[in-house]
């Protein structure tokens, strides 16, 4: 069984990626210059960013392939007494008649899609992007040499509502297509027996230097930006941001 973003790995990003905060979310928030800006996260997930967002009354619509990742979001809402407009959609097969000021991607999660999905995403973000609208993307960079891990490793163990969720992790890398390729198990642990298990395959494009800003140019972005976010996900832990518009 295959499963992406399923019930397991979306408990254990939870406990570690519930909410977002700090010098990132005070980087995005900069953007919101006032309350009637549309706003729209591809691929919200657990509503990491985007509840803070409708927590300050921020119009925000996300949508996201995994089925348990948004029903975590909308749990969390209701928690907050939030009602978020998310919903299941893949990006690279989004269309709207809605027009957005501001379309976001946090987190790296741009670098989930594969080379043959670039296009597509690119154009239907670009397309329910208004004339003055902006985009401000992240992708996870090639930083260096990769320790790959031939075999299982344990990279993870949560105990949760009483139950252990242990995740371990398998991961080479493809120079030639520049892919990351990790394999994630997921095993629910209780009275000791492993109960369920979740395997998920977790591909990520790494990109060049240079070599993202030439993609969103070949798409027909311009007026580019790059950000660097320093802190951004804590001390000591730095990322990039891209801005365009169309
Ligand atoms: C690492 S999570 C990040 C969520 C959020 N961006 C954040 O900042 O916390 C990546 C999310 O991308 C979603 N995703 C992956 N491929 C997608 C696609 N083609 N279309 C829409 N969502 C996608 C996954 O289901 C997952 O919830």
């Amino acid at each position: 069984m295959n499963d992406y973003y399923g019930e397991l790995c979306t408990q254990v990003y939870e406990t570690n990626k519930s909410i977002a905060g700090g010098e990132e979310l005070e980087f995005y928030l900069s953007y919101v210059k006032h309350k009637n800006m549309q706003l729209l996260e591809p691929m919200c997930g657990n509503g990491r960013m985007l509840l803070p967002f409708l927590e300050k009354g921020i119009d925000i619509d996300g949508f996201d392939i995994s089925e348990e990742m948004l029903s975590l979001c909308r749990l969390k809402a209701q928690n907050l007494n939030l009602k978020p407009n998310v919903f299941h959609c893949r990006l690279e097969e989004f269309t709207s008649d809605k027009r957005y000021d501001l379309v976001l991607i946090p987190f790296g999660s741009f670098s989930l899609l594969p080379d043959e999905l670039v296009k597509d995403s690119l154009a239907n973000m670009r397309n329910v992007l208004k004339d003055d609208g902006k985009i401000l993307l992240t992708v996870i960079m090639n930083n260096g040499p990769i320790d790959e891990m031939p075999d299982w490793g344990e990279t993870n163990r949560q105990y949760i509502d009483g139950n252990e969720i242990i995740e371990y992790k398998k991961m080479s890398f493809d120079q030639e297509s520049n892919m990351l390729n990790t394999t994630l198990k997921y095993h629910l642990i209780k009275g000791g027996q492993a109960v369920k298990e979740e395997i998920m395959e977790f591909p990520v494009r790494l990109y060049e230097k240079g070599e993202f800003e030439n993609v969103l140019k070949a798409n027909g972005f311009k007026d580019f930006t790059r950000h660097e976010v320093e802190n951004g996900y804590g001390a000591g832990s730095s990322f990039h941001v891209f801005e365009c518009g169309k």
